[in-house]
């Protein structure tokens, strides 16, 4: 028995795989719906399949555009996991989520916060943003 695909977000869709911009597809799904989501975002490094590469000011601006829609989908306990890497320009490589830990702090519900370490800069950064994110 096969699973049925489908392109459009309905509430009992086993999948759903959208052709499209996630802000749409986010756009359509109402509060607190899912549970967990799980991404990998752009790196803004103007790779073959990006659009165009954006000054670092406009990215983190249209991440937390999607940031803020995912929390918003996230049901209370869920977790949002943002894997991202560096954006690496001429001079400089740039933690992305050093940039868009902020963004996930403004989200940050205190009483969902645990203690936790990490093993690596990152991947504790990483952690804490996530779970900055959980709601
Ligand atoms: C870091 S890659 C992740 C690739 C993916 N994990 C895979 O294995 O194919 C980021 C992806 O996000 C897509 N993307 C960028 N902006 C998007 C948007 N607004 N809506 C949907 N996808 C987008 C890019 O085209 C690219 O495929």
């Amino acid at each position: 028995m096969g699973v049925s695909i489908q392109e459009r977000w309905t509430d009992d869709a086993a999948v759903v795989l959208y052709p499209g911009d996630t802000r749409e597809l986010l756009g359509t799904m109402p509060d607190d719906c899912a549970q967990l989501v799980i991404t990998s975002p752009p790196y803004n490094l103007a790779k073959a399949y990006e659009r165009k590469r954006l000054d670092l000011e406009e990215y983190v601006r249209d991440q937390a555009q999607v940031i803020g829609e995912c929390v918003r989908i996230l049901r209370r306990g869920g977790s949002l996991c943002w894997e991202v890497g560096n954006h690496v320009t001429g001079d400089e490589i740039v933690p992305l989520d050093l940039l868009l830990y902020p963004v996930f702090r403004r989200h940050r519900d205190p009483s969902s916060v645990t203690a936790s370490s990490g093993t690596s800069s990152t991947a504790s950064t990483a952690s804490a943003a996530s779970r900055a994110a959980t709601r």
